[in-house]
């Protein structure tokens, strides 16, 4: 109660919106290169929690962003439907990071409600807990001051624990995903550079992390890591949508002396991913991925954490995908995409240790033109 007044203190003396954060670009713990053009920029918003804040009467997150095309907004939430818990909402906003009568706009409003709240148990009966609910998800926006028509999605969203969504701003819609499916399309009614503030609020909801970034880069497409390269402490972070179609991501080191250091090959009809290395003109034993997390259509990010001397690929999950043991250097220079895949972000987390970075901000290449890793041809 005492940090609610505090905050509420600080909120009304420090007034409007000096103290909104700005919002993270990366999910890395540390600093980060992050996929921007054609190169990669270091990115010096370092990823932080969730903090709620009282704001103008409400109690939300709120955080100060811009949005262009091709960016996504990744929202990682966790829910509590205990009784009145569930009814919550986003807001993608320009003017205000509220929504307030008689200013501001609201870009993209969408709001998930339970169906049917649950009544607290009586005194002396047990308390009846469920962490599920069935939620109505409608999008609208307000224009002018005015709500325009709602956006209803087809199906009721069946709510868990935690709520994965992410909001990609398209060529001419917003695509809403929550668990890397298609949830809502929704047509642009205002122009994505009235976006200045991004909130959510709501019962029952806490914000895990929150950030915006990326771009869509369609494979082929090669991609040299910034500042020599990725070394041991480093972490990759690749968030793409799988069609369904086979797909590899190549990578050797600086200098391509060792040909193909690690692959990860994806086979949609044999459900695998091999994970193996080409040194030389020889493919060593191949490592078998665990199991099958890609399905066409769906988003799905990738982490490969880099060790002294192993690695470890994880997709959508703390589960791990595999490890592997490097058959080569432990520093990898680039990585090439082949096959059909749609990248919409790549990061290069800096271990969290690593004090700023100060040189040039901008770093690394993506290009189209990928490499075959065969001493030096060209492929295209
Ligand atoms: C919990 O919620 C789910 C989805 O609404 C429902 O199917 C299930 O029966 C509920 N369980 C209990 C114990 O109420
Ligand atoms: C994936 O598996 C199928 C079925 O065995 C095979 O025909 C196809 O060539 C494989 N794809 C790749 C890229 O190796």
């Amino acid at each position: 109660m005492l940090r609610l007044v505090l905050l509420f203190l600080l909120a009304t003396v420090q007034g409007q919106t000096t103290d909104i954060r700005k919002m993270s670009e990366h999910r890395c713990l540390g600093y980060a290169w992050v996929a921007d053009g054609n190169r990669f920029r270091y990115s010096e918003l370092k990823m932080l929690p969730g903090n709620k804040m009282f704001y103008n009467g409400q109690y939300l997150y709120a955080f100060s962003t811009g949005i262009r095309e091709g960016q996504t907004i990744h929202i990682d939430a966790q829910l509590n439907f205990k009784y009145y818990g569930g009814n919550f909402e986003f807001n993608v906003l320009g003017g205000t990071p509220i929504i307030k009568d008689g200013s501001g706009a609201n870009v993209l409003h969408l709001k998930f409600t339970k169906i049917k709240n649950l009544m607290p148990p009586q005194s002396g009966q047990p308390a009846r807990q469920n962490s599920t609910a069935s939620l109505a998800v409608i999008a609208n926006t307000l224009k002018n001051n005015e709500w325009m028509r709602e956006i209803k999605s087809g199906a009721p969203f069946y709510g868990d624990k935690f709520l994965p969504l992410t909001i990609t701003a398209m060529p001419d819609k917003f695509e809403i995903r929550t668990f890397g499916e298609v949830l809502l399309h929704y047509p642009y009614r205002l122009p994505l550079d009235y976006v200045q503030f991004v909130n959510a609020l709501g019962e029952g909801l806490e914000l895990s992390q929150i950030y915006i970034g990326g771009q869509i880069m369609m494979a082929p497409l090669r991609a040299v890591f910034p500042n020599g390269g990725i070394k041991p402490g480093f972490t990759l972070i690749i968030d793409a949508v799988a069609k369904n179609s086979d797909f590899s991501i190549a990578f050797t080191d600086p200098e391509n002396k060792f040909g193909i250091m690690l692959e990860i090959k994806v086979n949609f009809s044999k459900q695998t991913v091999i994970l193996n290395s080409k040194i030389g003109k020889r493919w060593g034993q191949a490592v078998r991925g665990s199991y099958f997390p890609f399905k066409s259509g769906k988003a799905f990010n990738m982490e490969v954490r880099f060790f002294e001397r192993i690695l470890t690929v994880y997709v959508d999950s703390e589960k791990e995908l595999a490890t592997f043991d490097y058959r080569a250097l432990p520093t990898f220079g680039e990585m090439s995409f082949y096959g059909s895949l749609e990248i919409r972000g790549i990061s290069v987390c800096e271990p969290q240790r690593w004090p700023m970075h100060t040189g040039d901000k901008y770093s690394g290449l993506l290009t189209k033109q990928t490499y075959s890793y065969q001493r030096g041809e060209n492929t295209d």
